[in-house]
């Protein structure tokens, strides 16, 4: 436990991928998108046409998933899926299969592999909870569910996506819904997790927030 870990969860569209990615970035530190695989896992499933309700068949793909990350891109079996993982139907698929206890526990000796020196930012629902329990900090990012309709909205809408604000927002309510309710690492924040609104805060505030945690918790 002597590589240091800044954990950083919270609901669907609270900004903990730039967040994270940017922190990892100011402090030369590795950065773990655990969503993505759970998005690649559900991906991975599908095209090997197991049922994502299979909790043992999605485990087994996830167990060994060929994944590589190189900058923003993600590469599974040599292929570029970044833009495929990235939709709302992926999003919703790995919030199918992440509620399986079987594919968690495929996932975590993969995750916990991303622990290297010098250090590492990791984002996800669990990592503060569950994957990284003795991280150095810990933080629970959030921001109401309108500010976060609104900017995956306009993430969509950037890449060319037609969407609706309304379903947006229903669509990933009823993502945190079960990623709050499921048996199997649930979101929450931990016990000795910061927490962080920043519905009014620039990013760049935020990254400044989470920096500044990191030098006061040394
Ligand atoms: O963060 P992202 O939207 O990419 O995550 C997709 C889904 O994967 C989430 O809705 C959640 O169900 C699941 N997930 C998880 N544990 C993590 C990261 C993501 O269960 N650490």
């Amino acid at each position: 436990d002597h590589i240091p870990v800044i954990c950083i969860d919270g609901p669907t569209a609270s900004g903990k991928g730039t967040l994270a990615a940017l922190a990892a970035h100011r402090l030369g530190y590795h950065y773990l998108d655990s969503g993505a695989l759970y998005r690649l896992s559900a991906f991975a499933a599908a095209q090997a046409g197991i049922s994502l309700d299979d909790g043992d068949g999605v485990a087994g793909i996830a167990r060994t998933l060929p994944v590589r990350f190189k900058g923003e891109k993600v590469f599974l079996d040599g292929k570029d899926v970044s833009d495929a993982i990235r939709t709302e139907a992926a999003g919703m698929a790995a919030s199918k299969v992440s509620a399986h206890p079987q594919v968690r526990t495929a996932l975590l000796e993969l995750q916990h592999g991303f622990r290297c020196l010098p250090g590492l930012v990791a984002d996800g629902r669990d990592m503060g909870t569950v994957v990284f329990p003795g991280a150095q900090l810990k933080i629970y990012l959030t921001a109401s569910a309108e500010h976060r309709a609104e900017r995956r909205y306009k993430q969509l809408i950037s890449k060319g996506n037609s969407a609706t604000l309304a379903s947006i927002q229903q669509d990933l309510e009823a993502r945190d819904a079960r990623d709050m309710s499921r048996k199997a690492a649930p979101l929450k924040p931990a016990d000795d997790a910061k927490l962080l609104d920043n519905s009014y805060l620039s990013i760049e505030n935020s990254v400044d927030q989470v920096i500044e945690w990191w030098q006061g918790s040394r």
